[in-house]
């Protein structure tokens, strides 16, 4: 048995100060974003709770599927870097950007290269990123036992009021040969993305913008499962592929506290297996509860994959 953790959307904070150059254009209205709205969501204790159960699970791999920061400063990166390495050594963790690790332009070099070892691939596959290649290529995949998991990049920078994400043809190319040649080799193949990876799963302003055409790659290619987050929402969608049947599931922020609109503070466990020539996946959700500041069993959910 695989036991997988995954979670997202940690928007660590609290914000580091900033010079006015730094803070010009859109990273000045996410930084009153972050001070009017979310500074009162995201709940660093609520996160450390988070953190210490997904510990104690004492899992096997974790995948976090983006927004570490929140308005990609310098010393976001900086502060990302010793959270991940207080989090987990990069060989257990995987992670992939989101849109708000990708705020505005900046170069590989003065953001996510701070984080470039949990993006690093070990299972070379043509089109793929590895040590050693360009820095900012996507997808990586990682080889645990019998399990793939591919990382691919959906944050770009977007308007001041936009926070959609795009995957690109370069990427959904390499995702094509990957996706077929590992389930040629018997994998369980666990997509990562920041993003909701269908068409209408998100507001047209925070959407995937080429969902569709990732839509058409998971259902020509198939994949066991897909994990995303951005919604901050509890989400599972069932995908009919060529290769049978894909879920695709959304986890909410790992630091917020409930409000009217959003759920608490969740992370998801899979437990994956093999047997008798099929593969189980058995999905339990640990949720913040406010009463006792504790974690608690949400649901547990038996993820079928026919095929
Ligand atoms: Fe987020
Ligand atoms: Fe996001």
């Amino acid at each position: 048995m695989f036991k997988l953790a995954h979670l997202s959307d940690v928007h660590l904070g609290p914000m580091p100060a900033a010079s006015p150059v730094q803070l010009a254009g859109k990273r000045f209205i996410g930084l009153m974003s972050w001070k009017f709205r979310r500074r009162a969501i995201h709940n660093m204790d609520v996160l450390n709770r988070l953190v210490t159960d997904i510990k104690q699970a004492n899992v096997d791999h974790v995948a976090f599927t983006g927004d570490l920061a929140n308005i990609s400063l310098p010393e976001e990166f900086s502060r990302g870097q010793r959270w991940l390495s207080e989090f987990g050594q990069p060989d257990k963790v995987s992670f992939v950007p989101g849109n708000h690790d990708a705020y505005v332009k900046l170069s590989w070099e003065a953001g996510l290269a701070k984080w470039g070892d949990y993006m690093v691939g070990d299972l070379n596959m043509p089109g793929v990123r590895m040590k050693g290649n360009n820095a900012g290529l996507f997808p990586y995949v990682r080889q645990r036992r019998n399990i793939a998991l591919i990382g691919v990049n959906s944050g770009v920078p977007a308007p001041w009021n936009k926070a959609w994400g795009h995957v690109g043809q370069r990427q959904l190319k390499a995702l094509t040969e990957v996706l077929n040649k590992l389930h040629e080799k018997g994998f369980y193949r666990i997509v990562m993305i920041h993003h909701p990876p269908l068409p209408g799963l998100a507001k047209d302003r925070k959407a995937l913008r080429d969902a569709q055409d990732l839509k058409l790659v998971l259902e020509k290619c198939g994949a066991e499962l897909v994990l995303h987050g951005h919604n901050h929402e509890h989400m599972h969608t069932e995908l009919e592929t060529r290769t049978g049947l894909a879920h695709v599931v959304g986890v909410p922020s790992a630091s917020a506290l409930k409000t009217e609109k959003k759920p608490a503070a969740a992370w998801y466990q899979f437990a994956i297996e093999r047997r008798s020539g099929a593969w189980t996946n058995t999905m339990t959700i640990r949720s913040y509860e406010g009463q006792g500041a504790k974690m608690v069993n949400q649901s547990q959910l038996c993820l079928d994959h026919r095929d």
